[in-house]
């Protein structure tokens, strides 16, 4: 091995004890064990299909037992392909005892009821960001969620990705000291154009993206306020400005910019966009600290530090990322594990809320909003 090679390699066997110490009790990865848990699936669209059926045919650890979609063809194709029972409502689902869990995967608008619902009939809750449409349906979930004792979780999906997961740890660790500022674009260029045609990537851009409540704060924003909180905690301001840049009838934000200040003294300034041209996915941040400074671009990481005064690409270790199915079965069987569950949900809903309201008034919000 070479000297670079060796110097690199002991300094991330350095950060990854440092981020064993910090996770402590509970947040390391886990492989789940036990049995496979019946799923009820709620809305059997696009994540639906791309992020939960391949998974639930592995058989673990959950298998697919009903599904429900109010389009009943897309709920009835999902079902011959998995073996699965298609249920004629929310109701019928949640009552299938051989449903204990529920995946949430309609539009926002409909995840409060769904959620609400399997709470009642005692099923542990896995919903799709974001959490709810509005901050009081957020609310009602987590009360539903804490009364039930089952378990909850929301997909913020970038969180089980192996570059961010590393990007928040080294942030959390310290290895860039006092964080001041984080400058940048948390931005897609893949699903339409300005005159609502969808891509040909993805003719499969789903109409709520272009209605009231599809826009790009909505969309996106729930994962850059998600990947914020990972990195420096809660939020304490916000200041926001959205643009429409497509012509009706169906009016969205595409690109929202975003000031952002922490209870840790940090800020953050960045765009986040759906109308970024040339890129599919397009993630640029930049953080600079008391000791150092790190750039995020397209998944790659750099690291400077004062005491390594040079820009150097860190290796990202692949076994960070986790399974989303995989931790929320684990949380289930052991609620010490850490997953983003619904007090995350609702305060990442806060954020949204504040954004939402600066954008409206121009103005600077404070949170917490209650
Ligand atoms: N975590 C991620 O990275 C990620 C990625 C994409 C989408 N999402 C989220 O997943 C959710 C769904 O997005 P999508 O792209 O799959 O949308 P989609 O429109 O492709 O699929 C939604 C499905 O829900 C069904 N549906 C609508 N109302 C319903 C109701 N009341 N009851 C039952 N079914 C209903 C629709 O018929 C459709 O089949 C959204 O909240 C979105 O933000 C998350």
């Amino acid at each position: 091995m070479s000297a670079p090679e060796l110097q690199e390699r002991t300094f991330l066997n350095l950060v990854k004890r440092r981020i064993a110490q910090k996770l402590g009790k509970g947040g390391a990865t886990m492989a789940p064990t036990g049995k496979a848990l019946g799923a009820g699936l709620i809305g059997a669209g696009n994540i639906a299909r791309w992020a939960y059926v391949p998974r639930l045919q592995r058989k673990f650890p959950f298998h697919l037992a009903a599904v429900f979609d109010v389009n009943q063809a897309g709920a009835k194709e999902v079902a011959a392909s998995t073996g699965a029972k298609a249920c004629g409502s929310v109701e019928e689902l949640v009552r299938d005892p051989a449903v204990e869990v529920v995946f949430i995967c309609t539009p926002a608008a409909f995840h409060c009821d769904a959620a609400l619902a399997a709470l009642a009939a005692g099923k542990h809750v896995l919903c799709e960001k974001p959490m709810a449409a509005t901050l009081a349906e957020a609310q009602r979930m987590l009360a539903a969620a804490e009364k039930s004792g089952k378990a909850h979780m929301v997909h913020f999906s970038y969180r089980f990705r192996p570059e961010f997961q590393f990007l928040a740890q080294l942030i959390q660790t310290g290895v860039i000291g006092r964080v001041y500022h984080v400058t940048g674009t948390f931005s897609q260029g893949k699903w339409f154009n300005e005159n609502s045609e969808p891509s040909s990537e993805r003719p499969d851009a789903t109409p709520w993206k272009l209605g009231v409540d599809g826009g790009v704060a909505e969309d996106l924003g729930p994962h850059l306020v998600d990947l914020c909180r990972s990195c420096f905690g809660e939020l304490t301001e916000v200041n926001a400005w959205k643009k429409s840049y497509r012509p009706g009838p169906f009016v969205s934000d595409d690109a929202c910019g975003l000031s952002l200040s922490f209870a840790n003294g940090a800020a953050a300034h960045v765009i986040t966009s759906r109308l970024a041209t040339g890129f599919k996915e397009h993630t640029s941040l930049e953080f600079s600290g008391s000791q150092g400074a790190i750039r995020f671009e397209h998944g790659e990481i750099s690291l400077w530090t004062r005491s390594e005064p040079r820009w150097r690409t860190l290796l990202i270790p692949q076994n960070l990322g986790r399974d989303f199915l995989d931790s929320f079965h684990t949380a289930i069987t052991n609620r010490d594990a850490k997953v983003p569950d619904f007090t995350d949900g609702l305060k990442n809903s806060e954020a949204l809320e504040a954004i939402v309201r600066s954008a409206k008034a121009g103005a600077t919000v404070k949170l917490p909003l209650t």
